[in-house]
């Protein structure tokens, strides 16, 4: 299948038929961004799929943000163009685990990233996404412990930027995003020291890139420390004429869109989600002309989940 003028045609149209929004993470191939209603990050779209009129949404995205879609609205039909777009992030911890650590720290306050299980978002008080994760720690009262998961390294950012010593982090993480190491950065930020860094909290690479700022070896107003859709913002408002990117490759797409005069490079071009990338224009295609795949939840566990979702959906920008 090609994604040509045609395919883009029966698209549409198939869409219109099924009362279907198109909504697509930043991370989808440039032809499936191109073809949605919207494109996001996590938490935009999360937005966009709780107040949409639309009685279907197709989520191009991975099966978490599908689930969460569904929970927050479970009313509505919800498909993934490929139910095997999983995540190893959110595989990084099971309901089970959560439970056992839960039981280690009793009155802890858990909040747990939005890339997770719908079971894992049922033992959670509040989800957060990566642009709004400081405002969600920083809503719980100082005296409170904090179990914060699945990921180290947003975890160890919220830590450094709250400044909370009662808040403990699970060792997960994004094999993308970890991947994305610090001397890596250091010898690109080097070899461009005019460069701004737009760097994902997910990144290995974020605690080098402080370190370096820290050490005098970059500017530290280079260093930002973004969520995909927070990049957008600041690719908007920079003055730099060239940005090193630390995050998944499918970014690129709405960056240049966003500012075509910058000239914006990935610090590891081989950082991309195979997950995100089985969206495929075929895939979509099937999708919508035989309502797959479906995307159902408990609805105990949804019913559960439902509380710690909305209130990661109300707080922060
Ligand atoms: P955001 O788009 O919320 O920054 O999330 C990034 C991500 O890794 C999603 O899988
Ligand atoms: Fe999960 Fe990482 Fe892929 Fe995002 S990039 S969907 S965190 S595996």
């Amino acid at each position: 299948v090609v994604a040509d003028a045609a395919w883009a045609e029966e698209v549409r149209s198939l869409a219109r038929q099924r009362d279907a929004v198109l909504l697509a993470h930043n991370y989808q191939l440039p032809e499936i961004q191109e073809i949605a209603d919207h494109t996001g990050d996590s938490l935009a779209l999360s937005r966009i799929a709780a107040s949409s009129d639309a009685s279907t949404i197709v989520f191009c995205g991975v099966h978490f943000m599908a689930e969460t879609a569904k929970i927050l609205s479970p009313e509505k039909t919800v498909l993934i163009p490929d139910a095997r777009a999983g995540c190893s992030l959110a595989d990084s911890i099971t309901g089970e685990q959560l439970r056992e650590w839960k039981s280690r720290h009793p009155g802890a306050v858990v909040v747990s990233y939005v890339n997770t299980t719908a079971e894992v978002k049922a033992e959670t008080d509040i989800c957060c996404t990566s642009s709004n994760a400081v405002d969600v720690v920083a809503s719980i009262p100082a005296d409170k412990e904090i179990l914060f998961c699945p990921d180290q390294f947003l975890g160890a950012h919220v830590k450094r930027v709250t400044g909370r010593e009662n808040l403990h982090v699970w060792a997960g993480e994004c094999h993308v995003h970890a991947g994305i190491n610090g001397p890596e950065l250091a010898e690109r930020a080097a070899a461009d020291p005019e460069a701004d860094l737009f760097i994902h909290p997910e990144c290995g690479c974020a605690t080098s890139a402080l370190y370096l700022a820290g050490e005098g070896a970059v500017a530290s107003e280079r260093v930002k420390i973004l969520s995909t859709g927070d990049m957008l913002t600041a690719a908007r408002d920079t003055k730099a004429r060239s940005v090193l990117v630390a995050t998944e490759v499918g970014m690129l797409h709405q960056l240049r869109k966003a500012a075509p005069e910058i000239d914006f490079r990935a610090v590891n071009d081989r950082a991309s989600c195979r997950y995100m990338k089985m969206i495929t224009p075929a895939a979509l295609l099937r999708a919508l002309r035989d309502g797959v795949d479906e995307v159902h939840v408990d609805p105990e566990i949804a019913a559960r989940a439902r509380a710690s979702v909305r209130r990661m959906v109300e707080i922060g920008t």
